[in-house]
């Protein structure tokens, strides 16, 4: 066992088990390249303030640099003794280049550090996330636009409602996603601080330059209180609420992929690269990817909840309690990264089945809107046109039939002003054209909408 870097002031080592329990380095390990970036961005900043000397500085930089690459070639095995990934690499740095490894902790304490490589990561993570939001977007913006003139039922409470456009009904997810999008950016403000330089949590004597670090870690800005910087995990409560918040939206989209592609409604047929089987029913494509982003929703929350928890009436400054916020949101950029890619080609090689679309339509009552508006442009009240279709709704239910089947003697014995154009007044494509309102499902309307969106995506790059 490796002697511990805290080990001066104690008589007795800490069992193997407890150190076990004590120990982050099989998770953090995730952290090692920001760690080591930030070692460097620390090691620059003491020689400029000759607090150590330029040849130290650099033997320290050459030493992180080797240690960086023998890990990424699996040449180094990180000890659970050794607590976590900022005492492991130190151990590392002073095995290879013996006391002077040992002035890199000089003004900085892991609290600082392990702020800093967590600020780092956030950002770089939050930057990909958004990245794959663009993309996937881009995905649905190309999938509607094939499909302006495709037009299904539009559902309330999971009941056939109105006609709609499937362009028009897809797009929605584009906008969910532009406002997940628009809260990574906002939350980047507050992920894009530099912590370090604020040690343990007071600050330091010696002569650092915050200034230094932050700028050569390209943050934006600096916590201006030493212990706000050391505890503050709001970004990370932050971050993981949009995660969720988009894991959420996801699974709302899964679960319509996972009714479309039902024998019952065959909206959609799932390429099968994107399909499983069953190991018992040899006839089964199970939508098992939307299935499964649909489940994850579960965990992203879970982290959400758990971080919060974990915060709740924690004093300042650091505590070890706060070793917890690394797996849950490591795990759910792993979680929202595999869910986005996975979508993106689920949606992207799905076929969408237009014929059955355009026919399921004509088979419901998602046109009786269409009747009473016909009636109320022959100057009935809507409440009194309602009420009269109301009734052919039911005369239809009795007798078997939909509204485009009733024969015009039995519309008029409803309604005396009821024509023979009503037949074509009726058709979905027809209603559809009708929406002319800005936002509507309006072919008209839904072209000016896809062309606002791309208006969106062409700002982004
Ligand atoms: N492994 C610790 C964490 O993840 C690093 C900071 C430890 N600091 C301390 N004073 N024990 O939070």
């Amino acid at each position: 066992m490796s002697e511990k870097a805290w080990g001066g002031r104690f008589e007795e080592k800490p069992e193997a088990w407890v150190d076990a329990f004590n120990a982050s380095i099989h998770f953090d390990q995730t952290l090692i390249d920001e760690d080591i970036q930030g070692s460097i961005a620390h090691a620059t900043m003491l020689a400029h303030q000759k607090i150590i000397t330029t040849e130290e500085s650099q033997e320290i930089v050459r030493a992180l640099k080797s240690i960086q690459l023998d890990f990424h070639n699996g040449k180094i095995e990180f000890q659970e003794s050794l607590e976590d990934i900022h005492l492991n690499i130190e151990h590392e740095l002073i095995q290879r280049i013996g006391a002077t490894g040992g002035k890199l902790h000089t003004g900085r304490s892991r609290n600082d550090q392990v702020a800093t490589d967590m600020h780092l990561y956030t950002k770089k993570e939050v930057q990909i996330i958004i990245d794959m939001i663009h993309s996937f977007q881009q995905t649905i913006l190309e999938l509607a636009e094939k499909h302006v003139d495709t037009i299904m039922p539009g559902y309330t409470h999971l009941q056939r409602a109105q006609p709609i456009s499937f362009a028009h009904h897809i797009m929605t997810y584009f906008w969910m996603l532009e406002r997940d999008q628009s809260r990574f950016q906002d939350a980047l403000k507050r992920i894009d601080i530099s912590p370090l330089g604020a040690a343990a949590l007071s600050g330091t004597t010696y002569p650092i330059d915050r200034h230094e670090t932050q700028e050569l870690l390209n943050f934006k800005s600096l916590y201006e209180n030493s212990i706000d910087a050391v505890s503050d995990r709001d970004y990370i409560v932050e971050t993981l609420h949009h995660i969720n918040l988009t894991m959420v939206h996801l699974s709302r989209l899964a679960e319509e992929i996972i009714f479309w592609s039902s024998e019952e409604a065959q909206f959609i047929t799932l390429s099968d690269a994107f399909s499983t089987g069953s190991s018992i029913m040899p006839q089964k494509k199970n939508p098992d990817m939307a299935e499964l982003i649909r489940g994850k929703v579960g965990r992203t929350t879970g982290h959400l909840v758990s971080m919060l928890v974990t915060l709740k009436g924690l004093p300042l400054a650091y505590n070890k309690d706060m070793q917890e916020d690394k797996e849950g949101l490591f795990d759910a950029m792993l979680t929202i990264k595999g869910s986005l890619r996975i979508f993106e080609g689920m949606l992207s090689t799905m076929t969408v089945n237009e014929e059955r679309l355009n026919t399921t339509v004509k088979q419901d009552f998602s046109n009786a809107t269409e009747l009473a508006d016909y009636l109320v442009v022959k100057g009935i009240p809507f409440r009194d046109a309602h009420a009269i279709v109301g009734k052919i709704v039911l005369w239809c239910i009795q007798n078997k039939m939909y509204l485009l089947d009733v024969p015009l003697d039995i519309y008029q014995s409803h309604h005396e002003s009821i024509e023979s154009d009503i037949y074509q007044y009726l058709q979905p494509d027809e209603a559809v054209k009708r929406r002319t309102s800005y936002g509507s499902t309006g072919q008209e309307a839904v072209k000016h909408q896809l062309k606002v969106a791309h208006q969106y995506l062409t700002q982004k790059q």
